[in-house]
């Protein structure tokens, strides 16, 4: 198979994607964030009716050039939609139809109604219907989340003890309810006379929120209120935890794969077998910084090692020299060998993906794989002999 170039239709699809880790993609979803604030604050400073008097004008304007601007991107999304891998055994019509059929397709749909609504006649006045649709633009910030799709992982992963908890939940609230149905109805016909209305007591007393409105009044009532408010922290506590490792694992396996993906461009890995790879790997983590940032500050305390997976960063040297280090390169070894503060300041010179190595795992790492050590201790070595190299002909 041969690699073709590829077309403007796949450039603008990895351009648009929302994952798309380049530069130009990410200042365009700053730019469409962007927009879309404007949108909406023009929508709600709209239906403040003092305010939008003498700027309705200007609001309108405002809004109706979001919605075009959204009514374009919706029209790029859909020419776009067959480069997607997923629909790549489609025809393009049947792509776009499957894409304008997604949740995302539907989102971009909702976000131009107000554009369908104005050909067709409608005006924006205060907050009627065309301003409700704008509002529905905050759903296009949920496309720009990648937690969303993480989230829908996570509940999926953990439905099993996710399931369990509601069923306690269900378990509590029914027990409750119909103890507080028996012990109250006599006091309380009105609030406690039939289950649905002891039900909402207990969801409202389970949850903790207790508005107040259904109290019991009985002591039988208040031991079963008191146990189920208990009750009721420990079940979220439940759901909380479930919920939060369920995430941390998630977020690990994710940042494997991210890590995975960006260690074959160092050579430093290159010549490892899969299985120390896998270990190092493991121990990596991922980190973005734009252009013209400092990574390690000369004199601080060093921490971590980095390896360049793209991008490139300039070493400003004590002596006042600097070198430049690009994609494979790595840094901020010295610190951790040597175990001394930081012999010179790093920063980035384009925008920069990095592979982080804490100290602790550097030193565990090194001990079981002796290659890797030494590699790094050579060129320490090196590095340390130029540094001193300069600083003398540098006094002479
Ligand atoms: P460290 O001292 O931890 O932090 C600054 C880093 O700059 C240092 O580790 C090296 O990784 C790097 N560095 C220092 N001197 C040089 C050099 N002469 N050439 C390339 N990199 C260097």
């Amino acid at each position: 198979m041969t690699a073709t170039a590829p077309t403007l239709r796949g450039r603008i699809y990895a351009l648009l994607r929302y994952s798309d880790p380049t530069p130009a993609a990410r200042q365009l979803r700053v730019a469409h964030l962007i927009v879309l604030g404007i949108g909406l604050l023009a929508v709600i400073l709209l239906s403040l009716d003092e305010f939008a008097k003498d700027y309705r004008h200007l609001l309108r304007g405002i809004i109706w050039t979001v919605t075009f601007i959204f009514f374009a991107e919706y029209l790029m999304r859909l020419w776009v939609a067959p480069e997607a891998p997923r629909y790549d055994q489609e025809t393009p019509l049947k792509a776009r139809l499957r894409w304008a059929g997604s949740l995302p397709g539907l989102i971009n749909l909702l976000a131009v109604m107000p554009a369908f609504m104005f050909a067709g006649g409608y005006t924006i006045t205060g907050a009627d219907a065309a301003s409700v649709f704008c509002i529905l633009w905050i759903l296009k910030v949920g496309l720009h989340a990648p937690a969303f799709s993480t989230l829908a992982r996570v509940v999926s992963n953990e439905r099993a003890p996710i399931a369990s908890v509601l069923i306690l939940f269900a378990i509590l609230l029914m027990m409750a309810a119909t103890a507080a149905h028996m012990l109250e109805r006599v006091r309380q016909p009105e609030q406690f006379g039939s289950l649905p209305g002891a039900m909402w007591w207990a969801v409202v007393t389970l949850t903790t929120t207790g508005y107040g409105d259904v109290v019991p009044l009985t002591a039988g009532g208040r031991i079963v209120g008191s146990m189920l408010m208990i009750a009721g922290i420990a079940v979220l506590a439940l759901m909380t935890g479930v919920l939060a490792t369920g995430f941390a694992q998630e977020e690990r396996r994710r940042e494997y794969l991210r890590v995975w993906e960006q260690v074959a461009r160092v050579p430093l890995f290159a010549s490892l077998g899969v299985v120390t790879l896998s270990e190092i790997v493991g121990k990596l983590r991922t980190r973005y910084y734009p252009q013209r940032i400092t990574v390690v500050r000369r004199g601080d305390a060093g921490d971590s090692m980095f390896f360049i997976s793209s991008g490139e960063v300039e070493v400003r040297l004590p002596n006042g020299g600097s070198v430049r280090l690009g994609e494979g390169a790595f840094f901020g070894e010295m610190a951790l060998l040597e175990r001394q503060p930081r012999t010179a300041s790093v920063a980035t010179t384009k925008p920069t993906t990095l592979l982080v190595l804490y100290a602790s795992d550097f030193y565990e790492i090194a001990s079981h794989i002796p290659k890797l050590a030494e590699a790094v201790e050579i060129e320490a070595k090196r590095r340390r002999e130029e540094n001193l190299e300069r600083q003398t002909s540098g006094r002479r």
